[in-house]
């Protein structure tokens, strides 16, 4: 068999030491090994893979659209691309609105700003979105990005980004030990960023609403709040639901939690829209922006805008959430996540905290000390006992996404319940090996 370690670049490491197992099928929330193993999969992949692996309802949907039609470009109509995009709007509320197809989340991103900016008539129209958030890797998503690992490549000032600091309650930069108060301090710091530059330079503001990769979940108070801050000041808001969308969060939407008030101006998508199954992103639009576009040149193309065999795994990916009833599904799961966890927090001081789990998306946070809330490695160093556990689990046939210090949870929304206790139940047994001090008795420290 080939070997891809000496020919194919890999994202986000170091070449050199990209050593991974080859998949070659997969069913469920497992994945099947070209060494025959099997591994439950306890991220989605990339936090994608909403619907696990293989789902026959796809698999069938890409075969029976491409015995039909594998592609037309976007200068002629395909009709799953017109059906996707009425069944999205039509989730989101966005009556009247239009939907932009992508390829994934970072040209998501990319086209959001765009398009915002042509719609404004300000083309260097800042936006403003936050540090330690993760938007793509694409030269603008970086710069959206507030993420260490692009300070380097991006020059945010350079194109109009200006980030602020995140709803991180469990280490509130704004010096609140209430992760409500956190929230809602988070949201003023956009406000007063705003009134800085004044409304009429700022565009919009992008950011994920609830929970990302950085393993920040934001307090309940603080989308509802910057919903607010935003319309009083004109700007529009950018929902980043690449990873958050699709019941990841309990929702179709992660703002849907937030009620109808709550709905942003912009989505962006990507991800679960597919399933994963098949590259696609999306930037859905409100009927006021959609419609400033109605009568100008879009300056803008892609040529596999809105693929048919993409849209058509899209419009299998909504009716399987629907009908297998996955969003709920996520959510009582989620429920339960959450729970088990605060419960291995109570007899492993290495957790210092845990949250999420508004849906099958949930952090753990290890520390060195509890009381201190001093790191176990500085940001975003992994330390090498996580990386020893993790390699421990995949050993056991389980595979965990970590970053930094964080034990990230997002399996598949069809994982069996007993497929969840049993990662949980490992999770619980290695933490006490590889962190045998921190398996002590202590108190409960959550953020939200
Ligand atoms: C919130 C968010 N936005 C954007 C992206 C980028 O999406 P893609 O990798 O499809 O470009 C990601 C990927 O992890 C993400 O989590």
């Amino acid at each position: 068999m080939a070997n891809e370690r000496a020919s194919v670049l890999h994202s986000w490491c170091v070449q050199s030491a990209w050593d991974a197992p080859t998949v070659v099928g997969g069913a469920g929330a497992r994945l099947q090994l070209a060494d025959g193993r099997s591994i439950l999969d306890m991220s989605s992949l990339a936090e994608c893979s909403n619907l696990g692996h293989q789902h026959p309802r796809l698999v069938a949907a890409i075969r029976e659209q491409a015995e039909r039609l594998c592609f037309v470009s976007n200068a002629w109509g395909a009709e799953p691309r017109a059906a996707l995009a009425e069944r999205l709007l039509e989730l989101s509320g966005f009556e009247g609105g239009r939907v932009f197809f992508t390829l994934g989340g970072a040209d998501a991103n990319e086209h959001a700003v765009k398009i915002v900016r042509q719609a404004s008539n300000r083309p260097q129209g800042i936006v403003i979105a936050r540090e330690r958030s993760y938007h793509g890797a694409t030269h603008l998503a970086m710069a959206l990005s507030g993420d260490t690992r692009n300070r380097a490549p991006a020059d945010a000032d350079a194109m109009g980004v200006s980030h602020v600091a995140p709803p991180y309650a469990y280490r509130c930069p704004f010096g609140s030990r209430n992760a409500q108060v956190c929230g809602e301090r988070a949201a003023a710091a956009v406000s007063t960023r705003i009134d800085a530059f004044g409304a009429e330079q700022v565009v919009a503001v992008l950011v994920e609403p609830n929970a990302g990769t950085n393993g920040i979940v934001a307090p309940d108070s603080y989308w509802p709040a910057l919903r607010r801050a935003t319309s009083e000041r004109g700007v529009w808001l950018i929902a980043d639901e690449v990873m958050s969308a699709f019941g990841r969060c309990g929702e179709w939407f992660a703002w849907q939690r937030h009620g109808a008030s709550a709905r942003p101006d912009v989505i962006t998508l990507a991800k679960g829209l597919t399933g994963a199954a098949l590259p696609l992103g999306a930037v859905v639009l409100n009927a006021e922006i959609s419609s400033r576009l109605e009568h100008r040149m879009l300056y803008t193309g892609l040529t596999y805008c809105g693929h048919p065999l993409s849209c058509a795994a899209g419009l299998a990916a909504l009716d399987a959430y629907r009908d297998e009833q996955l969003i709920e599904r996520s959510r009582t799961l989620g429920a339960s996540l959450i729970g088990e966890l605060q419960r291995l927090q109570s007899h492993h001081r290495v957790i210092g905290d845990v949250r999420g789990g508004h849906g099958l998306f949930a952090v753990v946070e290890l520390v060195l000390d509890r009381d201190t809330r001093e790191p176990l490695a500085p940001w975003p160093q992994t330390p090498p006992a996580l990386k020893a556990l993790v390699d421990a689990a995949m050993a056991e046939g389980v595979s965990f996404a970590t970053r930094g210090n964080l034990i990230l949870l997002a399996p598949p929304l069809v994982i069996g319940e007993d497929e969840l206790a049993d990662a949980l139940a490992l999770l619980d047994r290695l933490l006490a090996r590889f962190f045998p001090n921190g398996h002590a008795q202590g108190g409960v420290a959550r953020s939200n």
